[in-house]
């Protein structure tokens, strides 16, 4: 044990980043409880596939998770019964039945437990692996499943000077039909809770005419699960990141007799070439929909009439809807600029007094990122850390630096490059601040990102990038095996890691 005054964590959320947290959290041998709340009957979070999407989900063009995903009314006094909460919580999957992974097994997967297979895998693999890995480490008695976390608040402690955080948990009784509420305290958190959940979609002139004259011919990626259900459709798919491609892949590859898919891009991704594939037609974004003459018409003045089925691959916007806005000062994210308020390093967050963390917001490598993170929030709540975070003034200059940067260059806060070095900066710093487990072995070992990893990252990629040497660069596939290519190098434009 430590002398940490930290002697219990709540983790919320049991997905790649939760279990990271549990396994890393359990090393340190440091705290008397430690307990990981998931709302879903498993861990896995993304990875879970659900078969059913529980479609149609309702969209809201243009609106936030602020709106979309509102906190969860409270009773008010704890512990107690009520019916089953009918709001809709976004707890459904976007994982499609022939979903396999974009980023090389060896990078994704967590240091200590290789995938089954690779490099790039069926969906199943990472959910399969998530729960193995919380069993592999006996990190599985820290889970309590079917649980929802509902509110999140920083309280006054029984000492002068002390702050604990008060969570408000929510378990649906399926003999009963009733939902259990209770409370419970913990001395520091982790939010664990993914990113990938609230649909968004932008709001766009006539759009909600055409959904409500057309009902369900509008999606969100978030509800597509099989190619089979467009057969014969006339289909537009709106974005151009991971989701926009691959969808728009599937669709094509499925059909015969062959009907053009329309894509409308925003902006071009490293996969596109100069020519437009085969079977794709190519459109600008969405400047109006027309409910009564049935037709969407693009940027470029071009129609299309009787399209029976759109597909929004937007993507999705963070949600903290059990974060007490009122009882901790402030919203946790400013969605205006797209960043988490009061954090440091993507990680910590400064006017908590080292007592929350959050893993999983940067969008860089994934499972693998999160396990440096997890190692860090271990180290630091169990006062073991080896480098000290540095003062508060300099935590809110990075942040005040870092916003200033991002406008400059016009990239999202939490994006994290990893062709000008950003990521291994970063990962450095999580490394150095956790320093190395105590001689007994207690604790982990924050990983190395070896060469043999960083080369896999740079070079075995999943889809071909149709123009390379176009631009002078000496990117031409060098070997094929089957589903996969290595390369000589990514190529320019958007960064090598734009669409994890
Ligand atoms: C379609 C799709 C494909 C992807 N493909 C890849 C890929 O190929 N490679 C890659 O590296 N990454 C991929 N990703 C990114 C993927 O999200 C990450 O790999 C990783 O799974 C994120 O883990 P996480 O733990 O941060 O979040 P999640 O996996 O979302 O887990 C969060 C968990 O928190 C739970 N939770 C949320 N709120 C609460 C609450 N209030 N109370 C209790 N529990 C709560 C959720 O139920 C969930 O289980 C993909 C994402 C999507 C959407
Ligand atoms: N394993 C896989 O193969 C796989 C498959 C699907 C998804 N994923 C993962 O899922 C996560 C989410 O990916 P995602 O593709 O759903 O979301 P995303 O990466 O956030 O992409 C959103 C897309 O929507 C576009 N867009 C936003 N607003 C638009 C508008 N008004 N009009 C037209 N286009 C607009 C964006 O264009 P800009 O690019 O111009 O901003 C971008 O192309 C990522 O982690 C990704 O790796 C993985």
């Amino acid at each position: 044990m430590t002398s940490s005054p930290i002697k219990s964590v709540a983790v919320i959320g049991a997905g790649a980043a939760g279990a990271a947290a549990a396994v890393a959290l359990s090393a340190e041998d440091a705290f008397d409880v430690i307990r990981v709340f998931e709302r879903r009957e498993v861990p896995g979070g993304t990875w879970i596939y659900d078969a059913d999407p529980k479609t149609p989900i309702v969209l809201h063009p243009g609106k936030l998770p602020t709106e979309t995903d509102p906190p969860l009314k409270t009773p008010a006094r704890l512990p107690t019964t009520t019916p089953p909460s009918p709001q809709y919580r976004y707890d459904r999957t976007p994982i499609y039945a022939d979903l396999t992974t974009n980023v090389p097994a060896i990078a994704m997967s967590f240091s200590d437990r290789p995938f089954a297979y690779g490099p790039f895998v069926p969906h199943w693999i990472p959910k399969q692996y998530i729960e193995n890995y919380f069993s592999f480490h006996q990190a599985d008695k820290h889970l309590s499943l079917n649980t929802t976390v509902e509110d999140v608040s920083r309280i006054v402690g029984k000492n002068k000077g002390e702050y604990k955080w008060k969570l408000k948990l929510r378990r649906y009784d399926p003999i009963q039909h009733v939902d259990d509420w209770w409370e419970e305290t913990f001395d520091a958190v982790i939010i664990a809770n993914g990113h990938y959940s609230v649909p968004i979609v932008p709001q766009v002139p006539g759009l909600n005419e055409y959904m409500k004259k057309y009902p369900g011919r509008v999606v969100h990626s978030k509800s597509y699960r099989t190619s089979e259900s467009y057969s014969g459709q006339r289909v537009v798919v709106i974005g151009n990141s991971a989701s926009g491609h691959d969808i728009t892949t599937q669709l094509v590859e499925s059909r015969k007799p062959q009907l053009p898919i329309y894509q409308s891009r925003r902006s071009k991704s490293l996969w596109d070439g100069p020519d437009t594939p085969p079977d794709i037609e190519w459109k600008p974004i969405i400047a109006r929909f027309d409910a009564e003459a049935d037709e969407i018409i693009f940027t470029d003045n071009t129609r299309l009439r009787n399209i029976d089925a759109v597909i929004y691959c937007t993507g999705y916007a963070p949600s903290f809807p059990f974060w007490n806005t009122e009882a901790n000062g402030g919203p946790l994210y400013d969605y205006d600029d797209g960043h988490l308020k009061g954090i440091y390093q993507h990680t910590f967050f400064r006017s908590f007094s080292n007592t929350l963390g959050i893993i999983g917001m940067p969008r860089v490598l994934t499972f693998r990122s999160f396990e440096y993170q997890a190692i860090a929030l271990a180290r630091l709540f169990a006062g073991r850390n080896t480098k000290p975070l540095p003062p508060l003034a300099e935590q809110e200059a990075w942040e005040k630096k870092r916003l200033r940067l991002v406008k400059e260059e016009g990239r999202k806060f939490h994006d994290i490059i990893w062709d000008n070095g950003e990521t291994m900066g970063w990962l450095r710093f999580l490394f150095e601040l956790s320093g190395l487990p105590v001689l007994e072995g207690i604790g982990r070992t924050p990983p190395v990102l070896n060469k043999e990893t960083r080369w896999a990252i740079e070079h075995v990629r999943k889809y071909p990038i149709p123009d390379r040497g176009k631009a002078g660069d000496d990117e031409a596939a060098v070997a094929e095996d089957g589903e996969w290519l290595v390369v000589n190098h990514w190529g320019r434009g958007k960064d090598s890691l734009h669409f994890i």
